[in-house]
Order: structure tokens, then sequence, then C-alpha cells
């Protein structure tokens, strides 16, 4: 099983920006915010309890995923990171999982690809609560999450997977990410997205942002544009 870590408070509230913005809209608001990559969270895997008959003791298997918008030298480097921090933080464990803003890198010594992994998600919310009206918030939220992901599992979606999007809500705009592991199936991903939604209402509800993050999947929100919606290795 996963022993869990805690989430420094200080991080969940700095706000991450990204870059390529090709917009002069965005252009603006990036020069104004913070384009570091943080550490969220790690999960170390302390038994073989999770272990499928039949794997090879030892054997360590390396996944990871460079988010939607972060690729070549932004990738390459976000996994170097990660991955060394990951063997600092679980050196006697079998493997683990650890999240930064722009990638997720496991190591693990059982096969699990192609499997929705429900057990080791969390969810980050944004301190600040919606003001006005919170049920139409709510529902472009929830409509949103769904159209982006009906995108994301298109085929011939590139990053693959992967989608992002805004709308405008008002005086503001709602900002977007849905991303799933690729080793999942269209429909696992699907799957896995709405059952996230579901399962993490009561913390990400109410909220002008947060993060829910896991092995297979993970959504992101917020009222300030986190990510470039039209961004595409391409
Ligand atoms: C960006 O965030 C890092 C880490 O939280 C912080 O040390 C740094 O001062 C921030 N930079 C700006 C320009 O806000
Ligand atoms: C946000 O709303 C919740 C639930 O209504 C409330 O308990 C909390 O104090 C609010 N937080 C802020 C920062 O206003």
């Amino acid at each position: 099983m996963y022993s869990s870590s805690s989430i420094s408070k200080r991080l969940v509230l700095v706000p991450i920006m990204v870059v390529m913005a090709t917009q002069l809209l965005l252009m603006r608001t990036v020069s104004s915010l913070n384009m570091t990559n943080a550490y969220l969270h790690h999960k170390c895997l302390v038994s073989y309890s999770m272990m499928a008959f039949g794997d090879e003791p030892g054997m360590v298997s390396v996944t990871f995923l460079c988010r939607g918008d972060s690729f070549g030298p932004k990738c390459r480097s976000c996994f170097a990171t990660a991955q060394s921090e990951l063997r600092k933080r679980c050196p006697r464990d079998k493997g683990g999982i650890i999240w930064y803003d722009h990638c997720l890198v496991e190591f693990s010594s059982s096969d699990t690809t192609g499997q929705i992994n429900y057990d080791d998600g969390f969810c980050m919310p944004s301190a600040k609560n919606v003001s006005g009206d919170r049920i139409s918030f709510e529902k472009s939220l929830l409509v949103l999450i769904s159209d982006l992901t009906r995108i994301a599992v298109t085929k011939k979606q590139r990053p693959p997977l992967y989608a992002a999007g805004e709308k405008r809500l008002g005086k503001k705009k709602l900002y977007v990410m849905v991303q799933c592991m690729l080793d999942l199936s269209e429909k696992g991903c699907e799957e896995c997205m709405s059952h996230n939604v579901v399962h993490y209402q009561d913390c990400y509800k109410q909220k002008q942002g947060a993060r829910v993050l896991g092995r297979s999947c993970n959504f992101r929100f917020e009222l300030y544009p986190f990510v470039d919606p039209k961004s595409s290795p391409n």
C-alpha cells in the first residue's frame, strides 16, 4: 500500500504559470506569474500487497507523464527532477509516485498497464471560494470538464488524452485542463475522469480552483490562465 505525504499549504497557493503563450492576453498574464515547476505530493509503495501474482520480484518499471503543455526540454527537466526526488523520498520502498506541477513519475515493481488506479489520487483545492452564482459556476465547470474529456479521447488529439480549454463566465474566465495516463484506453480515460469528478466533489466544489491528481488521470481548473489552451508540441 501507499503511505501518504503531507502537502505544503504554501505550495498550494503559489500560482504556477505556463510558457509558450501565443495570445497577447496570455503573454501579458504570463509575465506577471510564477513559472516554477513545484513539487506537489508523493506516495511511497511500502509493501508488496498490491502486486499481481507472477510479477518478477525486483523488476522496476518507470512510468512518467508530462502535462500536455509541457514538452521538450521542459518535460525532460521535470522528469529528471522528479525521478531523483522520488529516489530520495522513497529510498527503501518498493516504488512510489511523485507529482510535480508539470509531470508525474512512478516507479513500480508490478505491471499495472491499462488498469485504472483509483487509490492514489488526491485533491488540492484553492483557498478561495467562488463568489457570485455558485450553481452556474459549477454547472459550467462540469460541462467544460466533460466536453474536454470527450475531446481528449478523440483519436487525432495531440498530445493524446489531453485537452485544455476556457469559458467566459461574466467578467471572469474559467480555465480547465484534463489529462489521462497514456496506458489508458479512451474508455478508461473517460471512466477515470468521471470517477474523480464525483469522488472529489466535496473537495473542489465551490472553490475558485483545484487540482484533482491521480496516477491514471487528472484535471485542474482555475480562474486564471495556468495553461495555454492552444499549446501543442507541433
Ligand atoms: C516563485 O516561486 C518560488 C517557489 O515558491 C519562489 O521562491 C519565488 O520567489 C517565486 N518568484 C516570483 C517572481 O514570485
Ligand atoms: C468557503 O466556504 C466554506 C463552506 O461554505 C466555508 O466553511 C469557508 O469558511 C469558506 N472559506 C473562505 C475563505 O471564505
